[in-house]
């Protein structure tokens, strides 16, 4: 049945069944029924007076979509705006979806008895979560339906969806001796869950921006001395970026937004940031380099071998940088991308971008022509970067979610890289090994693509979507 027919079946007699009075209501509540309380009013004027137990929401086009297929179809709901008029056509709208939903008569104009004020919604920033994840007191309830969660989550977080959460079984799931906090994309399906755990007894606080405002955080490590090097994560992706300090100069490979963070870190080691190089044109999270540089007054440096829509400090093979003391020696190492470039510095680290990872290798097939990037891809690894002197460290653009770092540091040497499995394998099997990848591609790829290479504008509040989910630029997902 079509969506109109079903909402002309709930016709304006059968509509009032649904209406629930003040009264009524005070008596629900008094009893502690199970149910939902959903202010639809402004946000404002929610903060000045709502009804104990009600949770703020938004109903427009994308909570239609995304959150309403989420809410549980067993549990009572009763919207609530200023005069009921509003909340009767929602509770039609809702119930045409499954949905048992009511309505409060005459809204908040009807209702008497005592109000509260504020936003009760406790929150916690992402920093704040991921200072505290190791946590044994913390629990992370991830809301989201099961096939969500499997692609992508928080280490050590739980899973038990908004349908199930109302499951008596799985309340008792929830520990009362633990700060728990509730996970979904955007945080409002765990504003959801935060308000119906509080009607079991249970307080938790919602992660704010959800997943997306997860994939936001970065966290810096220093990872090496002469020169130094201090590894800045984007956690919630395994992204890696690294800034490379030389007397008072200092260069930034492969920045992260937001970029705030590497002039913080400039600031607190008394160093300028010169240059900004980006090892290769990005598909799985958006380069902060153009921004940092305008940010530090440097100058960004990108392959000459990408193909860009806009301007540039363009890199070539065997080009030679300084910085500080030090020397960046160019080389060009396509297969993940066509001018993907790796970076020595003093012939003692590698940054090797998307080709070369700890327990990886980069995926050739972002851009299609999976076989011919596999061979370029061989090369790349077998005739440059392998030759170089084992003790190189090499720092590579991302990790994998298995891969532990050693004493925090994300990083391999090539003694260590030489003995991938598959860079033990013939050119042959090697090339087709690497096609037959089946890891899918990053979400939002192409967008991002085109953000990099400078063909569509950044609209930089769209970051944290386009940036959600795993970053998914090695052969096997790493
Ligand atoms: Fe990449």
């Amino acid at each position: 049945m079509r969506f109109k027919d079903k909402l002309n079946m709930i016709d304006q007699n059968n509509i009032k069944k649904f209406e629930v009075t003040s009264d009524e209501l005070y008596d629900l509540l008094q009893k502690k029924e199970s149910l939902l309380l959903f202010d639809l009013r402004l946000q404002e004027t929610y903060n000045a007076g709502h009804i104990n137990g009600a949770v703020h929401a938004v109903c427009d086009v994308r909570t239609k979509d995304t959150i309403m297929p989420k809410i549980p179809k067993n549990i009572k709901l009763i919207l609530i705006d200023d005069d009921g008029i509003m909340s009767e056509e929602t509770t039609k709208m809702m119930r045409s979806f499954g949905l048992d939903a009511h309505y409060l008569q005459g809204g908040m104009k009807s209702w008497h008895k005592e109000v509260i004020e504020g936003n009760p919604t406790a929150t916690i920033k992402p920093d704040d979560l991921w200072k505290k994840l190791q946590n044994p007191k913390l629990f992370l309830l991830d809301v989201r339906d099961a096939d969500e969660f499997s692609d992508f989550k928080i280490p050590g977080s739980v899973n038990i969806s908004l349908k199930d959460l109302f499951k008596p079984e799985n309340i008792s799931k929830i520990p009362k001796d633990k700060e728990i906090v509730t996970v979904c994309p955007h945080g409002n399906r765990a504003m959801v869950a935060t308000f119906a755990l509080a009607r079991n007894g249970i307080k938790s606080n919602v992660l704010e921006g959800g997943l997306a405002g997860w994939s936001q955080v970065l966290n810096a490590v220093k990872v090496a001395e002469n020169p130094t090097v201090i590894q800045v994560e984007k956690v919630g992706k395994g992204c890696l970026s690294h800034i490379v300090i030389s007397g008072d100069e200092a260069i930034v490979i492969d920045p992260l937004y937001p970029p705030e963070k590497y002039l913080e870190i400039a600031k607190q080691e008394n160093v300028k940031i010169t240059k900004i190089i980006d090892t290769h044109q990005h598909a799985d999270h958006v380069s902060a380099a153009p921004e940092l540089a305008n940010m530090s007054g440097s100058l960004v440096y990108e392959s000459n071998l990408e193909v860009w829509d806009r301007t540039s400090n363009f890199l070539d093979d065997g080009q030679i940088m300084t910085f500080g003391t030090s020397k960046i020696r160019v080389i060009h190492t396509p297969g993940h991308t066509p001018g993907s470039l790796s970076y020595v510095v003093n012939e003692k680290y590698v940054f090797t971008g998307d080709i070369l990872f700890i327990e990886s290798i980069g995926r050739p097939d972002l851009r299609d022509n999976a076989e011919e990037f596999a061979e370029q891809l061989y090369n790349s690894l077998h005739s440059k970067l392998l030759n170089l002197p084992l003790d190189t460290i090499v720092f590579p653009t991302h990790h994998g979610i298995f891969v532990i770092p050693e004493n925090r540091v994300y990083s391999t040497t090539i003694e260590k890289a030489k003995k991938h499995n598959v860079l033990t394998l013939s050119k042959e099997e090697f090339v087709k090994q690497v096609v037959s990848v089946t890891v899918p591609r990053p979400m939002n790829y192409q967008k991002i693509i085109q953000i990099n290479k400078g063909s569509m504008p950044l609209v930089k509040t769209d970051i944290p979507d386009l940036e959600l989910g795993p970053n998914r630029c090695s052969i096997t997902g790493e």
